[in-house]
């Protein structure tokens, strides 16, 4: 066996917790697959064109700041191309923005269970992760952001508000986000991950933009992944003040989405109206699966995002491998609960008869 280098691992990374990537579908099985928060649909043929026209350029390197890209999102936004940068998925974005602003042991606050990818994300920039948990009771599942401006000290550098909350689905309303940025300093950045954006209904939750636009403090994160479907192409973008946007830049991976995932994100921007009329879809079949589990008897927290999350302690592990073996790949988190993705809507008639033998 090769001898390992005596090099030492930094303590942060040889602690970090593992990302456990959602359950994939063995090759030739039929399942369907619950696990990621993905879109089931697949790409619009518009877009797999501009993907197999993209291909043809591979021997180059992309234009690095992905200018036509940036322009397009920052017409749609409403803002300068100066304030939008892109990046390898929200997930890189997200990464670079604390590697911008976090000091070795600058505190970063974030809700908890939230995003998996939190806790990594700042123990690699060198940052201490504050947890907060999440509400339990009457609102459970949503975020404490009470108890989240009261975590803020003066260590503090970041916030991260995930909205809607990635595993559990509610969103933050607006009254307790102007209060939650009332309190908070205004040298701590607050980043609003909005990853499931376009998949929210209710009418309390805040409009992002508008926030941006009266807090300097607030960056947006925000994805292709999800609404416009293009997770495995990876790209992702924060929206923030010129000069914050211009430090996050500075330390992203250069040339970090490829010439293909540009084209399609361009292509995607192009077809929005088909894509977000494919998002209603989901959305109809969110409400479809909601209801059929109150009907069920379930009492789940209010999701705003295309998956459901159910608090299952310690039979999580068990109904996961039930839902398995029944066709459905979902996301178990060990001794809490289930994630399960809105997907295909027979994925939801199979889903829906197996947690109706969990009753
Ligand atoms: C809350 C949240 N933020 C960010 C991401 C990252 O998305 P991506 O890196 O694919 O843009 C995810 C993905 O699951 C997520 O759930």
């Amino acid at each position: 066996m090769a001898h390992e280098p005596r090099v030492p691992l930094r303590p942060a990374v040889a602690a970090l917790p593992a990302y456990v990537p959602g359950g994939r579908v063995a090759p030739g099985a039929a399942a369907f697959k619950l696990s990621s928060n993905e879109n089931p649909y697949p790409p619009l043929p518009s877009v797999v064109a501009a993907i197999a026209d993209a291909a043809a350029d591979v021997n180059r390197y992309p234009d690095m700041y992905a200018t036509e890209l940036v322009e397009a999102l920052a017409d749609r936004l409403g803002v300068t191309a100066a304030e939008v940068v892109v990046g390898n998925g929200s997930v890189a974005v997200l990464a670079h923005v604390l590697q911008t602003v976090v000091e070795p042991g600058d505190e970063v606050v974030y809700p908890w269970r939230s995003f998996e990818a939190y806790p990594i994300a700042v123990a690699v920039a060198g940052g201490t992760s504050v947890q907060v948990p999440l509400l339990t009771g009457e609102g459970r599942g949503r975020l404490d952001l009470r108890a989240m401006a009261a975590a803020v000290t003066e260590r503090t550098r970041v916030v991260l508000v995930c909205t809607p909350n990635n595993p559990t689905g509610p969103v933050v309303h607006r009254d307790e986000l102007d209060a939650f940025l009332a309190a908070v300093p205004s040298d701590v950045l607050v980043v609003l991950d909005e990853a499931y954006l376009e998949f929210v209904r209710d009418p309390q939750a805040p409009d992002g933009l508008a926030v941006y636009a009266k807090h300097p403090n607030v960056v947006l994160l925000r994805t292709f992944s999800k609404a416009y479907g293009l997770a495995g192409l990876r790209v992702g973008h924060a929206v923030a003040r010129p000069r914050l946007a211009a430090g996050i830049r500075a330390v992203s991976t250069p040339f970090g989405v490829s010439h293909v995932a540009q084209g399609a994100a361009l292509a995607s921007l192009r077809a929005s109206d088909e894509l977000l009329g494919r998002v209603e879809h989901l959305v109809e079949d969110r409400t479809r699966l909601v209801e059929g589990l109150r009907d069920q008897g379930w009492e789940l927290p209010e999701t705003q995002a295309n998956f459901v999350w159910f608090d299952l302690g310690d039979r999580t592990v068990q109904r996961a491998e039930e839902a398995r073996a029944a066709g459905a790949i979902v996301r178990p988190f060990a001794g809490e609960g289930l994630r399960v993705s809105v997907g295909e809507p027979e994925a939801t008639d199979l889903f829906l008869r197996v947690s109706a033998t969990w009753r």
